[in-house]
């Protein structure tokens, strides 16, 4: 597929599932990922260097308002920004009443509807993997970022992920709920995921959000944005690989693994020049 016609799909994929996103994805909404994506968010946001007594955040791919809403709880000016209106509609219902809730589509190949230099902060979670070419995206992150401001980016998979050391295949095995006759059942009754399994069939790359680069032949390249960022004048800050909590892992077991593997990454970076 072209990148226009990729960026299309995921446009009207999130259209589609705009209203049930926050439902689907329980690997995002659960108070421990909330818990340790507001301890990641205060450590960068305390690493921005500025006078000014008032912050703007630029949200890059906003989705539902996961990062909107941790950032105007922050106090910060927030401008979300996707690619789907209908995402768009979600975030204005839901802050355009707190006065510190801009919303922008983009074209998602780059911010060029946006100036150089405009924002304290540029953050972005789960969403570079759905962009075509995402180092010109994160090069467009640089250029509308003001100097002494931090680039944020979280929730893209780390190489452990795709290399799964024996502790992180361990884990796996024990967090996930076996197959009892409920779920055997639940799968079995599955329409949705019968055509799934056909469009992945006709196609094995297909990902019903769109996803693009998740495959171990095809990923993001934290490597790559590092040293994109670094060649850019940027300083790392912080770069933190966690294990993602999901909603159907056992929570007991979670806390076991939680400090001896990780399967995601976080980074933030300020611009120094
Ligand atoms: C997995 S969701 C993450 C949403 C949100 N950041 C969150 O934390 O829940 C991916 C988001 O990226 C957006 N997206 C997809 N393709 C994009 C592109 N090429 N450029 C920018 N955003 C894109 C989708 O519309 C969706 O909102």
């Amino acid at each position: 597929m072209e990148h226009r016609d990729r960026i299309e799909f995921n446009r009207k994929i999130g259209n589609r599932i705009s209203e049930q996103y926050e439902g689907l994805h329980g690997e995002i909404f659960n108070p421990i990922e909330q818990e340790r994506l507001g301890r990641a968010l205060d450590k960068a946001v305390s690493a921005i260097r500025t006078e000014a007594n008032r912050l703007t955040a630029l949200d890059l791919g906003c989705g539902s308002g996961n990062l909107t809403a941790q950032l105007i709880k922050r106090g910060i000016h927030t401008v979300s920004a996707d690619v789907s209106e209908g995402f768009l509609t979600l975030v204005r219902r839901a802050f355009g009443h707190t006065g510190l809730s801009e919303v922008l589509r983009i074209n998602g190949r780059d911010l060029s509807n946006l100036e150089s230099n405009r924002f304290d902060m540029v953050a972005t979670y789960s969403v570079l993997h759905h962009v075509p070419d995402y180092l010109h995206m994160v090069e467009e992150m640089c250029r509308v970022i003001k100097p002494s401001g931090v680039i944020y980016i979280d929730h893209e998979v780390n190489e452990a992920y795709y290399s799964r050391p024996e502790q992180y295949v361990r884990f796996l095995r024990e967090a996930r709920p076996a197959l009892n006759l409920k779920r055997y059942l639940r799968l079995l009754l599955d329409v949705k995921g019968y055509i799934h399994l056909l469009r992945r069939i006709a196609n094995p790359r297909y990902k019903r959000e769109g996803d693009i680069h998740v495959w171990p032949d095809d990923h993001i390249e934290w490597d790559s944005i590092e040293r994109l960022l670094t060649s850019r004048g940027f300083q790392i800050v912080f770069k933190e690989d966690y294990l993602l909590y999901k909603s159907s892992y056992d929570l007991q077991v979670y806390e076991k693994y939680r400090d001896n593997c990780a399967d995601e990454r976080v980074l933030a970076a300020r611009k120094e020049k």
